[in-house]
């Protein structure tokens, strides 16, 4: 691509991105045999592009701004507003910082632990029951993780409702209609619940130790030494405990992936930690979660020739970079052995952003979910029996966004191994 870029001829394309959905990117660049183009979306002229170059000036945090990107429909589900997704420059790298601080090696292993605990817990009480949704399952298992780590006390008997509204904030982000107001009316409530329990943490009703989410979040100072406000820490800290429940997503995939390609389920049983993080690896790039992500041009720039205009919205396809055939082999293939001897790029495997963690905007847990998932795919394999009923139906819709296997996976047979 040098000096012109294809543009779509036709009116604005929104229809066709809900109608089209992971692949509403990678189909055009196939039909402009190019990796960059121009469309309109929502009423504005906005550029695609895929691939990892794309991703490399994508994250170049000189060339692009987040201010002012993520729709009002999407900061007032998914992300809540004026949240780390929109900041940017010093701002953004201090808040990151409280994000990261939260990362280490030892509290990972902790949430960890609390998984396997949460994990051993369910599996006793699945024993009993006829079948399971396993998504289901998972969004609340998550949860109860999630709130234990991040010290948010959390009653048995609000779990479902808790983690149901988790899940809807996600569920969401590509919706019109009945699921955006679901998602709307999930983080009211979850702001509501949150909001108190950063009230109630300032207050000394209730206490959690240093190196937790809420002691974090509720004692944080900005640039500026002033502390968050108890909406905005709210909102930091749902940025913890959603993204966690979400690990479902990943987590039903890998489930569907011991399913659909069996062989691979052999080698895990045989296998040993490394095998669990390739499979891990290779279900968050082969299965669809994040379509793409949007940035603005924050002063203008020209790349190979193509001017990128300031202000204006630019798409980076998170989907087709994951599949991209440049970068993988048999892109469409479920293979967890090209992850051994991996040379990994900060550009390439792009499911949770790409990238630097501290300077940019990629997934403050990411670590944390290929951890949380090794723990969850050695559970399935290796601590429980169960049968797949073939009366569900398990596709996965492209077109959907997010997607799920249709069925939210269906388990019946559970057994606890020995
Ligand atoms: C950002 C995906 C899990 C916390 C992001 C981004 C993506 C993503 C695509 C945006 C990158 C960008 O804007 O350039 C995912 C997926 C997950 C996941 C698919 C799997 C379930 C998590 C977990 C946590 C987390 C477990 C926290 C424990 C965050 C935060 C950000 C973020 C705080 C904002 C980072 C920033 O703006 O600097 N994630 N994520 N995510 N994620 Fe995740």
């Amino acid at each position: 691509t040098t000096g012109k870029i294809p543009r779509e001829k036709g009116l604005d394309q929104t229809l066709a991105l809900l109608r089209e959905g992971y692949e509403f990117i990678s189909n055009r660049c196939g039909l402009f045999q190019s990796d960059i183009f121009e469309t309109r979306l929502m009423g504005e002229k906005v550029i695609c592009m895929s691939g990892e170059e794309a991703a490399r000036i994508f994250y170049n945090p000189r060339l692009f701004q987040r201010k002012g990107t993520a729709p009002k429909r999407v900061q007032k589900t998914l992300f809540g507003e004026s949240a780390i997704q929109t900041m940017d420059g010093a701002a953004h790298e201090h808040r990151k910082q409280l994000f990261m601080s939260l990362m280490t090696p030892e509290r990972i292993g902790m949430l960890k632990d609390l998984t396997q605990q949460y994990f051993a817990i369910a599996g006793y009480d699945w024993e009993g029951k006829k079948a399971v949704i396993l998504f289901d399952e998972m969004q609340q298992i998550l949860c109860k993780a999630a709130c234990k780590w991040a010290g948010v006390p959390l009653n048995e008997a609000e779990v479902e409702k808790r983690a149901g509204d988790f899940g809807k904030m996600v569920d969401a982000f590509g919706a019109v209609g009945p699921r955006h107001w679901q998602g709307r009316r999930a983080r009211k409530r979850t702001e509501k619940w949150i909001r108190k329990v950063i009230e109630y943490f300032r207050s000394g009703k209730i206490q959690a130790p240093e190196g937790t989410a809420l002691h974090a979040m509720a004692t944080y100072r900005d640039t500026e030494g002033k502390p968050l406000s108890v909406q905005m820490a709210a909102v930091e800290l749902i940025n913890i405990l959603r993204p966690i429940v979400a690990i479902a997503t990943y987590f039903t995939f890998c489930a569907l992936a011991l399913y659909e390609f069996p062989k691979t389920r052999e080698q895990i049983v045989a296998g040993n930690e490394e095998d669990l993080y390739m499979f891990v690896q290779e279900v968050r790039r082969y299965y669809p979660f994040g379509p793409f992500l949007g940035a603005r041009v924050h002063s203008g720039f020209q790349w190979n020739g193509v001017p990128f205009n300031k202000g204006q919205l630019v798409l980076l396809d998170v989907y087709g970079t994951n599949h991209d055939p440049r970068l993988w082999d048999d892109p469409f293939l479920f293979w967890p052995e090209r992850f051994r001897n991996w040379k990994g790029g900060l550009f390439d495997l792009i499911p949770q952003g790409g990238g630097d963690f501290h300077t940019g905007h990629r997934c403050a847990g990411e670590l944390v979910t290929i951890e949380v998932l090794k723990t969850g795919l050695s559970f399935l394999t290796k601590q429980l029996e169960y049968n797949v009923p073939d009366t569900q139906n398990v596709s996965v819709s492209l077109t959907r966004m997010p997607t799920l296997p249709e069925s939210r996976f269906i388990i019946d047979q559970i057994k606890l191994t020995p």
